[in-house]
C-alpha cells in the first residue's frame, strides 16, 4: 500500500523566531519494505536545525534507501516524514550531464530561467569558478563532485543529504572534500545528513553519528570534541573503536592496525 505522508514543515531559517522549529527532519514510525520486506522498520529520527548528523552501517543495510525517501525520491512508505522544503541531496556518482556546460548542469531542475551568476557563486564556494565553462567529461572526479555539491547549494538547502560523497575519490581529494563539506556547512548553517562508511569521516564532521541496523537506528552517539578534529586525540580513537564494536567489526589490536571502514 502507498501511503504518502511526506509533506514539507518549515525549518529553521535564520532569521526564524528561536524555539519555532525544534527540528529540521522528524521520522517516526517508517517502514519501507521491498518484496514484503521490511528494510526500515519502523524507524525513528529526529534531526536538530542546523545538526551535522552521521550515517552508518553495513551495506545494504538500508542508508540510501532512508535518505531517497528524505529526498522526496521514494514515497512509497508508511509512517511520518517531516522535512524541509528546501532540500538537496548529493550521490556517490555526481550525475552530471555530460552534454551541459558544468554551470548549466549546477542549475539543472531549478524552477524559472537559469542564471548564470547564480550557478558561478556557488561554483565560487566549492572553489570551482574557473571551470564554470567546462564540459563535465574534462572535469577530474574531485571537481565533479565538487559541480554536484554546487548543485545542491543554489537550492539553499535548510537540508543536505548526502549519500557517500566522497565514497569513490582518492584519499587526498577525499580529505579537501571533507573539509570543503565541513566549512559549507559552518557557513551556510543548514542540517546535514551524511551517509557514510567512513567511520573516522563520521566522527572528523558530525555532531552526531547514527549507526544503523535491522531497519532502524541501532546505536548513536553524540560526538562532543572540539572542531577541528584531530584523530590523534585519544577520546577520537575511543569513539571510533566503540563505533567499530557497534558496526561489528573485530579490532584484534586497534592500537597496531586499525580498520576504520565497513562495507
Ligand atoms: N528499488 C528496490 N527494489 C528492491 N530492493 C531494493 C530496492 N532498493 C533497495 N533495495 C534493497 O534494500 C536493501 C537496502 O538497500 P540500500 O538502502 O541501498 O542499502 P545501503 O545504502 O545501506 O547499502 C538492500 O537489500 C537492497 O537490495
Ligand atoms: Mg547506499
Amino acid at each position: 500500500m502507498a501511503t504518502d505522508v511526506h509533506r514539507p514543515v518549515t525549518t529553521p531559517a535564520v532569521n526564524a523566531p528561536t524555539g519555532s522549529a525544534p527540528f529540521a527532519v522528524r521520522v517516526d514510525g517508517l517502514t519501507r519494505s521491498f518484496d514484503g520486506r521490511a528494510v526500515i522498520d519502523r524507524l525513528h529520527l529526529d534531526v536538530k536545525p542546523g545538526e551535522f548528523v552521521a550515517l552508518l552501517g553495513r551495506s545494504g543495510c538500508g542508508k540510501s534507501t532512508l535518505l531517497r525517501i528524505l529526498a522526496g525520491l521514494d514515497r512509497d512508505i508508511e509512517g511520518t516524514v517531516l522535512v524541509p522544503r528546501r532540500k538537496a541531496v548529493a550521490f556517490q556518482s555526481p550525475r552530471l550531464m555530460p552534454w551541459k556546460r558544468v554551470w548549466r548542469n549546477v542549475l539543472l531542475g531549478l524552477p524559472g530561467k537559469p542564471r548564470r551568476d547564480v550557478a558561478e557563486q556557488a561554483l565560487t564556494e566549492v572553489g570551482l569558478k574557473h571551470r564554470t565553462d567546462a564540459w563535465p567529461k574534462t572535469l577530474s572526479g574531485g571537481e565533479a563532485q565538487r559541480a554536484s555539491l554546487a548543485r545542491a547549494l543554489v537550492r539553499e538547502p535548510d537540508l543536505l543529504l548526502l549519500d557517500e560523497p566522497f565514497g569513490a575519490l582518492d584519499a587526498l581529494t577525499r580529505i579537501k572534500a571533507q573539509r570543503l563539506v565541513d566549512e559549507l556547512w559552518q557557513r551556510r548553517g543548514c542540517a546535514v545528513l551524511l551517509v557514510t562508511h567512513d567511520v573516522e569521516e563520521a566522527v572528523l564532521l558530525a555532531d552526531r553519528v547514527l549507526v544503523m541496523d535491522e531497519g532502524v537506528i541501532a546505536y548513536e552517539r553524540e560526538i562532543d570534541l572540539d572542531r577541528p578534529r584531530g584523530i590523534a586525540d585519544p577520546r577520537f580513537a575511543e569513539i571510533r573503536a566503540e563505533l567499530l564494536r557497534r558496526l561489528g567489526v573485530e579490532q584484534p589490536d586497534a592500537t597496531q592496525n586499525p580498520s576504520h571502514n565497513v562495507s
